[in-house]
């Protein structure tokens, strides 16, 4: 595996490989990395002659009193994490390089990044589709890799390729639990013994919500059904429950299709969020 810091060094070492027409697969990350991010680079090495991970901290998704300064960071850990999943290039660039001057020009897709995440986390979509389209004009893959778990993300993207004509295919990996149905997130070793065991309730409110679509109750209903689950765990503070399109995060009340319901709630001070998809 190359460790390459430089936007230039990484250009340098991907375009012989990119005329050799060597496909390239490409997984941003935000590092501390777990089994949810090797699934993404695992699913990049089957489908990719080239994988190039990147972890870069990104500053600009981060709100002023949000954690940036203390976002869980371990390099030698994730570097023998990537190396062992069969990395090419891991890209590790510092906050100058990537914002080496006043940033002038910012990327959003507003319709999309207001509600949901972005009803308690304004500015964050604007960050992760500015730090995303520049990574992607950085690597120029061929594919991109993202999780089901950050679903509002995922749209984003989407919608930032599609609007912007990004020739690349964006392909959403699923989500990986743990066995008690917890979501894989860096912001998991957050939580002290008893949130980490409260923490499955969002998931199994999910689960509960997922039950109630199947069994027909409109989508107002079944979003009241995930709010009354996460409720009724004494540790958890419900930031919202959603039923939307998965496209347009839309709320959806006659639920036909792809339906998206997704949650975020307070574990303590450690804001979890989750979303499971339903075919109905
Ligand atoms: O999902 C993440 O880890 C981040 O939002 C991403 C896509 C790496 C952009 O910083």
């Amino acid at each position: 595996m190359q460790v390459v810091t430089r936007i230039a060094e990484l250009r340098a070492g991907l375009e012989p490989l990119r005329r050799a027409s060597r496909s390239i697969g490409f997984v941003p990350t935000m590092g501390y990395l777990h089994r949810g991010h090797e699934a993404l680079v695992r699913a990049a090495r089957e489908e990719c002659d080239v994988v190039v991970v990147s972890v870069f901290v990104n500053p600009l998704q981060f709100a002023p009193n949000e954690d940036f300064e203390s976002y869980p960071r371990d390099s030698e850990r994730d570097r023998a994490i990537l190396s062992a999943a069969g990395t090419d290039f891991l890209f590790q660039p510092d906050v100058a390089e990537i914002y080496p001057r006043q940033l002038l020009t910012e990327v959003a897709v507003p319709e999309l990044s207001h509600t949901l995440e972005g009803g308690t986390r304004p500015t964050h979509f604007q960050g992760v589709a500015t730090v995303v389209l520049k990574l992607f004009h950085i690597v120029w893959p061929d594919k991109a890799y993202f999780g089901q778990k950050d679903g509002q993300q995922v749209a984003v993207v989407r919608r930032l390729c599609q609007d912007l004509d990004l020739p690349l295919e964006l392909r959403v990996v699923p989500t990986v639990r743990e066995p008690d149905g917890l979501a894989l997130s860096s912001r998991n070793v957050y939580l002290s013994p008893e949130q980490r065991e409260a923490a499955p309730s969002l998931y199994l409110a999910l689960e509960k919500g997922r039950e109630a679509a199947l069994a027909g109750m409109e989508g107002s209903a079944v979003q009241a059904e995930i709010e009354r689950r996460i409720a009724e765990e004494p540790l958890a503070r419900l930031d919202y429950a959603a039923v939307v399109d998965p496209d347009t995060m839309q709320p959806k009340a006659d639920l036909t299709g792809r339906v998206m319901l997704a949650a975020a709630a307070y574990f303590g001070k450690t804001r979890l969020i989750d979303n499971l998809i339903v075919d109905l």
